[in-house]
């Protein structure tokens, strides 16, 4: 069976962008394939310096994901950092990429012009994600289009391997999840926690409100696009169209609107994620664990043998 793995930071607190920019994407698709969920916490500490938070933050977004749909029975759940071998192979692989290689990686000169520190860790980042990727034969890695060059460096360091120690990895795809368009935050730009325009994907109603209401509608015709965009995600073209006809230029209706539809599917997704305790959090995450670990060591010892140190 076809094997898809992907990894998701836990570095914040999640938005209804990241729900149907990957959550759900993730959700509909995992079921056709062996599926890993990788919750990369080793990846977050680039950034991440609160043990509380990073804490939360784990424990969050395997939540979230179990909220969305997935079913730790049917996929394979499990925590970077509580198998070893990922941080052991990212090693081996940084032996034999150049630094002028890494330094061609959008997404580290994105990071550090936003200002954030430059370290050696976020520098390295596209290494210990071609480890997270090769070390369990990975045939695909779903990703946001943003993650495409990544998922090219983990191909790259599969080739490298090969050529100097003969054919070890597999050379892995990407699966651009392009249906979704980018989601607008609350200002019209990409919805982003960096931005500050996020509307909480579990939020209270409240907050969803208040997020909802603050949506910009300045725009020039009678639909108010960034209100539509969102409610586009929600409902067919054909229901908001009568929607919008009836309440064109009453963008408060409209925004009312969208809160009753935003509400009526996290709704049931809030009652998930409450019912999950910490306790089912370190259980799905220790079986997972355990299942990915066995794979990474059966790897990992082939690997030892290759390079040469093994006795
Ligand atoms: P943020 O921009 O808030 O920091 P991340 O970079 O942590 O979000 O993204 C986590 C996942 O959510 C990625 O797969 C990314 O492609 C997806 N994602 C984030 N924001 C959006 C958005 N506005 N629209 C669609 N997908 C998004
Ligand atoms: N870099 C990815 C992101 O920010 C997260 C990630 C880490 C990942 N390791 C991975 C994604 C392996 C897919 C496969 O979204």
């Amino acid at each position: 069976m076809t094997r898809l793995l992907t990894g998701l930071q836990p570095s914040g607190s999640l938005h209804i962008g990241n729900y149907f920019g990957a959550l759900k994407p993730f959700a509909d698709m995992y079921t056709q394939y062996e599926s890993y969920l990788m919750v990369v916490d080793y990846h977050a500490l680039t950034t991440v310096r609160n043990p509380r938070e990073l804490r939360a933050n784990i424990n969050e977004a395997v939540k979230s994901y179990m909220a969305a749909g997935i079913d730790p029975t049917k996929a394979i759940i499990f925590q970077q950092s509580q198998v070893q071998e990922h941080t052991e192979l990212a090693w081996i692989f940084e032996c034999l990429v150049t630094v002028p290689f890494l330094e061609l990686a959008h997404a580290y000169k994105d990071k550090v012009a936003k200002g954030l520190e430059a370290n050696a860790g976020l520098f390295n980042y596209p290494m210990l994600m071609a480890a997270d990727i090769l070390l369990y034969d990975t045939d695909i890695v779903p990703v946001g289009q943003d993650q495409k060059q990544h998922v090219e460096y983990a191909r790259e360091a599969a080739m490298k391997f090969n050529n100097a120690f003969t054919e070890t990895f597999k050379v892995p795809k990407e699966l651009v999840v392009e249906a979704v368009a980018t989601v607008p935050g609350t200002d019209g730009k990409k919805m982003s926690k960096s931005y500050n325009n996020t509307i909480p994907l579990f939020g209270t109603k409240d907050e969803i409100a208040k997020a909802v209401m603050s949506i910009v509608t300045d725009s020039a015709g009678a639909r108010p696009e960034n209100v539509y965009a969102i409610h586009k995600l929600l409902k067919s073209e054909a229901e908001l169209a009568d929607l919008y006809e009836a309440n064109k230029g009453s963008y408060r209706a409209l925004k009312e609107a969208l809160i009753e539809d935003l509400e009526a599917h996290i709704a049931p997704m809030r009652v998930k994620c409450d019912s999950i305790t910490d306790d089912d959090v370190r259980r799905v995450l220790k079986e997972g664990s355990d299942k990915a670990r066995e794979l990474a060591q059966a790897k990992m010892s082939i690997v030892r043998e290759k390079i040469g140190v093994s006795l």
